[in-house]
């Protein structure tokens, strides 16, 4: 059972840094398939706490191979910097970290772009982006005009990408958002300095994954965001603009689906979501409040406060079908520990009818009203609890009617930030 995809549930931010942290002590390689800096990866051991953005979470362990895929969407400062905040703290990348020279590179106009659309005064949709480019970027790849990492490798070839784009890019930003474009060379010249830096890193990923796999190596596909932000399957038009479930590993990594062995859904046990867009259990009382304050609801991206609400059982059904998730890993249990009652939503009601599917209008989904079951909250700490039977036993019976609602076992059940704060209930690999 080689490869694993690992997948979030929700509309991300569902704790699957430390998970992915976690399992990357059992695996060889961690490769990341979608998104760019928008995500924001939390780390905890040893008291400290890292976020990271773009490299995989593996990148601490230090035997462990680390890929950036060609599905991600790569911002060359960024990368740098992250690149530099690691080796301050000892963390050779050298070996380690491979970035997909087929990635395509988020340019300073993406996120001019971005902000500007999002600034529109009402003129445009405001979604609610991270303001980092990552819409544009990758609209520029799906319309062919993209400038990838293999570009870095020829100067002059790099040179007549940034041109092709040039006039465009610098007509749209002074007529759209009123802003003006750096000069070309510039620009060019910052290219040219992230190359130094970014083309030792660089190589043929799918090569890379098509050997690994062949040498029966422990791979762990690690997705960021969540699915209710795929740009297919979420909430659209209020998604990011990649594809954060699972099928995104096969194009975002080049991997066939036959060589994907085991999904993993990541939940945490109540919804947040941050940005713009529908939120059928999204709480506007102290309940709501109570769980931003306790979980500490703050984007680790952009320092957002999360929007929060009860569990919504039908968004991860619908997550776990998408993906043909086989195990869950629950997050946040214990920031319930404080609840009296705890509601979990079992179906939409819309225009006098019931119903459990994802309906793909968001004005629809806006009106829908959520139907509630209610759970004796347990009123005592779960937190850092690492066996499952010192669970309370009322927590238990919340893990145990979760796992049947959604059909589909529960593999970790975290109570904690910390590596430790865990609780395994099987294996990762159960045929190796
Ligand atoms: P973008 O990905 O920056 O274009 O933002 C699109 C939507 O996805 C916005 O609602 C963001 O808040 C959301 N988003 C992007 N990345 C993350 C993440 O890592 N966690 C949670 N929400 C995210």
């Amino acid at each position: 059972m080689p490869v694993v995809v690992v997948v979030g549930m929700q509309w991300g931010d569902e704790g699957k840094g430390k998970i992915i942290d976690l399992f990357a002590e059992n695996v060889d390689v961690v490769a990341r398939y979608q998104g760019g800096h928008n995500a924001g990866h939390t780390i905890c051991f040893d008291e400290k706490e890292f976020v990271l953005h773009l490299i995989p979470s593996g990148i601490f362990h230090k035997d462990k191979l680390c890929v950036i895929g060609n599905g991600v969407v790569v911002d060359l400062r960024a990368l740098a910097d992250e690149m530099r905040q690691l080796e301050e703290i000892d963390i050779d990348l050298e070996g380690r970290l491979v970035i997909s020279d087929r990635a395509n590179i988020i340019m300073p106009y993406h996120g001019v772009s971005d902000q500007g659309r999002e600034k529109g005064d009402g003129k445009f949709q405001k979604i609610g982006t991270t303001g980092r480019g990552i819409g544009p970027s990758y609209a520029d790849k799906i319309a062919r005009v993209g400038i990838r990492t293999c570009d870095l490798r020829d100067e002059k070839y790099l040179h007549s990408r940034l041109e092709a784009n040039y006039e465009e890019k610098s007509q749209v930003l002074k007529s759209l958002y009123g802003q003006q474009l750096p000069e070309f060379d510039g620009l060019f010249d910052d290219l040219m300095g992230f190359r130094e830096v970014i083309l030792k890193y660089l190589a043929d990923t799918h090569v890379l994954m098509r050997d690994l796999i062949a040498q029966n190596k422990k791979i762990l596909c690690e997705g960021a965001q969540g699915t209710m932000l795929d740009v297919d399957h979420g909430t659209y038009p209020f998604v990011t603009s990649s594809n954060s479930t699972a099928g995104g590993a096969c194009t975002g990594l080049g991997i066939p689906p036959t060589k994907i062995d085991r999904v993993l859904g990541v939940v945490k046990a109540y919804t947040t979501r941050v940005g713009e867009g529908p939120f059928p259990t999204e709480l506007f009382d102290e309940d709501g409040e109570q769980l931003g304050t306790v979980g500490h609801e703050v984007g680790a991206t952009t320092g957002r406060q999360r929007r929060c609400g009860w569990f919504d059982a039908v968004i991860a059904r619908y997550a776990i079908a998408l993906s043909g998730v086989d195990a869950l890993i629950l997050t946040k249990i214990d920031v319930l520990d404080g609840f009296k009652t705890i509601k979990i939503c079992t179906g939409y009601k819309h225009g006098g009818k019931v119903f459990q599917d994802m309906p793909a209008d968001p004005e629809v989904l806006k009106h829908c009203e959520p139907v509630y079951t209610e759970h004796e909250g347990w009123l005592q700490t779960t937190a850092g609890v690492r066996d499952f039977d010192k669970l309370p036993e009322k927590a238990k019976n919340f893990i145990k009617h979760l796992s049947d609602l959604l059909e589909t076992p529960f593999l970790i059940v975290s109570t904690g930030p910390d590596r430790e704060d865990t609780i395994q209930l099987g294996p990762l690999f159960p045929d190796s």
